[in-house]
Order: structure tokens, then sequence, then C-alpha cells
């Protein structure tokens, strides 16, 4: 079932003039494009009420569920332009999967995964001036999000939702680019927990890794790595973003133990990898083993990955009482080749044997 989505044009967009002045240095969540798609939900209704509006703020009862209970869900993923023109989405159908998947831990209504496809689809379509030129790092970001509606303070799940896509020029997330970014290993926090919502992608995760990042910075780090809650032991994932070990040929990334994200660049680069002749694994690494097999030399490369990040090389690693740094300090073989060909199927600059990109 598809919920039509009726559209209401900004009278007011921003001008070509203003609109290219920001494409020019979009930098990450700045700026926001010309609408948004509204969608509602109300307990015996479901889904209703589909609407491409202006981009606006929104206004909320103090009293509003989400605003005390954090019942809120999010999305990430990327448009791009493409050699002709064009412009497409790059496996969107994975991220409403994983949508619905976050719906579920957090007692809240499972979007079709198809009218997630449309919402993206309709709010690109109608902004597409934003989709940065061809053949750059710069793309239109795209964030879907569900926040609880229903007024009052009893604790319960929520009788009323709204779904919206907002979009979002993008260019590095780290204002470096692809330079090295540093890495501070958390011993004391946690993100997530067996049983908790590590693997959903909700900003309650976000708010739990801030304390950690902020102590990150103050070692003079740009993200946070979490051990598991257990052990305090197996490396699990950065605050936003997932992690690959370089191995020479091989590369492996934590296996998803229920407290990890299962991130789409993630899985995407099982694939990559396999495709350019390399062994990609999931298995379970110690910040112990981290930390010797980088003094030995074996590990040859560490990076980040996600839709925001695409993939960032790691540079320095810093825990207690010790610190390394992977490649010399200097991004990888291994990575910039894999971020290559991640891009250029991105790009629409090689085949997309996967079938991932989905064109509007
Ligand atoms: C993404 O990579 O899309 C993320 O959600 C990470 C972060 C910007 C929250």
């Amino acid at each position: 079932m598809t919920t039509t989505i009726e559209l209401k044009p900004s009278a007011s967009p921003l001008s070509d003039a203003e609109r290219d002045a920001v494409l020019a240095n979009p930098g990450f969540g700045r700026h926001f494009t010309d609408h948004m798609v509204v969608i509602k939900w109300t307990e015996g209704r479901g889904w209703h009420d589909g609407q491409l509006v202006p981009y606006a703020p929104l206004s909320l009862d103090p009293a509003t569920m989400v605003l005390h209970y954090a019942q809120e869900i999010f999305e990430g993923l990327k448009a791009y332009r493409q050699p002709d023109g064009s412009v497409a989405t790059f496996r969107p159908e994975k991220n409403a999967a994983r949508f619905q998947a976050s719906a579920r831990r957090l007692g809240m209504p499972e979007l079709p995964v198809e009218t997630f496809i449309e919402a993206c689809d309709a709010l690109v379509r109608q902004d597409q001036a934003w989709v940065p030129a061809h053949g750059g790092e710069e793309s239109l970001y795209l964030r879907p999000f569900m926040i609880a509606t229903e007024v009052g303070l009893g604790v319960k799940p929520a009788g009323e939702y709204l779904f919206l896509v907002i979009a979002s020029p993008a260019g590095a997330y780290f204002p470096g680019g692809v330079k090295p970014v540093s890495i501070w290993v958390s011993e004391d926090h946690v993100r997530a927990v067996p049983g908790g919502m590590g693997d959903a992608k909700t900003g309650g995760n976000y708010a739990a890794s801030l304390l950690a990042q902020a102590e990150a910075a103050a070692e003079g780090c740009a993200q946070v790595c979490y051990l598991d809650a257990v052990e305090r032991k197996w490396v699990e994932e950065l605050g936003g973003m997932n992690l690959y070990f370089v191995y020479g040929d091989r590369i492996v990334t934590p296996s998803l133990t229920g407290s990890i994200l299962e991130g789409v660049t993630r899985d995407s680069l099982l694939s990559v990898a396999a495709d350019l002749g390399h062994t990609a694994e999931e298995g379970r690494i110690s910040i112990d083993q981290w930390q010797a097999d980088s003094e030995s030399g074996a590990l040859t490369e560490v990076f980040a990955c996600g839709t925001a990040a695409v993939i960032t090389p790691v540079g320095t690693v810093k825990r207690t009482g010790a610190a390394w740094q992977q490649s010399g300090g200097e991004p990888g073989p291994v990575t910039l080749k894999l971020r290559e060909a991640l891009l250029n199927i991105q790009r629409g600059t090689v085949e997309d044997k996967h079938g991932w990109m989905h064109e509007l």
C-alpha cells in the first residue's frame, strides 16, 4: 500500500544564486532544501495525509511524547547526480527495511517500504536542483525520521506519529575530508548493551554517545570507539560509524552482536571488497589485539564507514595509557581503493552489478 503524497509547493524557495552559494560549500547538515515530506499515523487509521510541503518548523505541544520519552527513529541515505544529469539514491530499500526494524524495537508503527521510498523520491524530485553536480564528493543527504506526537505524560507507545523526510546538501562529514581521523577508545562508557537498542537507529543511541564523544574531543580525538558492554574488550563501533580492519588482502568488520548498528555502507563493503578480490569477513577483534596487531604491522589499515562519512581512514588511536598510528597516519591504499570503488557505483561511473542504485 502506498500513501498518496500531496504537493504544496514552497512559495519562497531559495533563489538559484542563494542555492548555488550553499552548494559551493555545503558542509554537513547545515543547510536544508525547500521542501519536506510529512505523513501522519494515527491508531485505528494507519498512515494518512501524506504531504510534500515547504520546509518549516514543527509546532509541538510541550507534552508531546517524543520530547519526554524519546520515541524517535531515523535514517540517513544519499542521492547522487549521475553522469547524464539524472539523480539516483543508493540502496533506499535497505534503509527502509532498517527503519521498519528500528520501529519494531521502539514500539512504533512500521512504514511500508514502498511508502518510505516514494517519500524520499518525491522530495528529491521536487528539490532536485539541490542535488550537487556529478563527480565530486558532494551529494544530497536524506534524513527520514519518525517521532511520537501523541500529547501526554503516560509512559506507553504513542497512538500518533509523524514521519518526515528532510534533505540537506552534504560535503565531507569530517572537515578534513579523506584525511585520517583520530579515535579515542572509551573504556569507561558503553554505547549499547545486549538486549538494548544498539542495533536500532534511534536518537537515544546518539545521545548516549555524546559524553564519551566529548571525552574523545578532550583527548584531541575526532571520534569515540566503543567496546562491548559485558567484557569491555570487543571492539563494537564508533559514535556514528562502523569500523573495518585491514589485514593485507583481508578486511574484517565486527560481527553484528545486537548492540552494533547494521550499517548500509558496512554491508555494501562486504560485497565491494569481494568484487575487488579481497577476503571480506565479519569477526571479533579485541582492543588488545587491535593494539598488538598494529604494533606488529599485521594490521595494515583501519577505516570507519557510514552513509555520512562514506569511508574515512583512521589515523591515531588512543586508549588509556597507549597511543599508536595506523598506516603511518596516512590513508592506506586498500581504504582508498574501496572508497573509490564504492563512490564510482554511487556516482554511476561503473556498472551497478548489484542493482543498488535506485533511479528516480
Ligand atoms: C549516517 O551516516 O547517515 C549517520 O546516521 C551517522 C550520523 C551522521 C548520525
